[in-house]
């Protein structure tokens, strides 16, 4: 990811923040839509759920310039989700379920150049989460 990618991602998920709650029901929903065998796995409250997972992000968004400070927590939370069943494929779905969600979330702020900064951060973010919990192996 270039710098600039880093401030247009922080700047978007800025956009979004007022809107999370209901962001988060949209992904959930549109998750669900596309990759139905994951519905299972999720056995707490959706809110709650979703309100980690705004909450995750936005420490994940905010250390962008200086990644290597959260990796240690970031391989922690990827063990974690080998242990609630998801497997490496699922990545992908959660990154199309979020880049869909931005998408209407964010309107015409969402530009080719912000789609861009946000599938380089989820790539970067996936790649390193599926390495540490699956092996690099898996990752290829
Ligand atoms: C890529 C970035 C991801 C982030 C930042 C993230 C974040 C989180 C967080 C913060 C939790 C709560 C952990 C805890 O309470 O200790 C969690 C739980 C969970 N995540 Fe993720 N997650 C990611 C990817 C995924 C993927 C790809 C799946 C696949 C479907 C997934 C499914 C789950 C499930 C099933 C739980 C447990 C739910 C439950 O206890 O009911 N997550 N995630």
């Amino acid at each position: 990811m270039t710098p600039d990618d880093v401030d247009l991602v922080q700047s978007t998920f800025e956009r979004v923040r007022p809107i999370s709650e209901a962001a988060a029901r949209m992904f959930y929903s549109r998750l669900f839509e596309i990759a139905p065998e994951v519905k299972p796995l999720f056995k707490g409250d959706m809110a709650e759920q979703g309100r980690k997972l705004i909450a995750t992000l936005a420490v994940v968004v905010g250390s962008l310039h200086s990644l290597q400070t959260i990796l240690p927590a970031v391989s922690t939370l990827a063990k974690k989700h080998v242990e609630y069943g998801v497997k490496p494929s699922h990545y992908a779905a959660v990154g199309a379920a979020l880049l869909w969600t931005l998408e209407r979330g964010l309107g015409a702020a969402w530009t080719p150049e912000a789609a861009k900064a946000w599938t380089n951060a989820y790539a970067t973010l996936s790649n390193f989460m599926i390495g540490e919990a699956y092996g690099r192996v898996a990752a290829e």
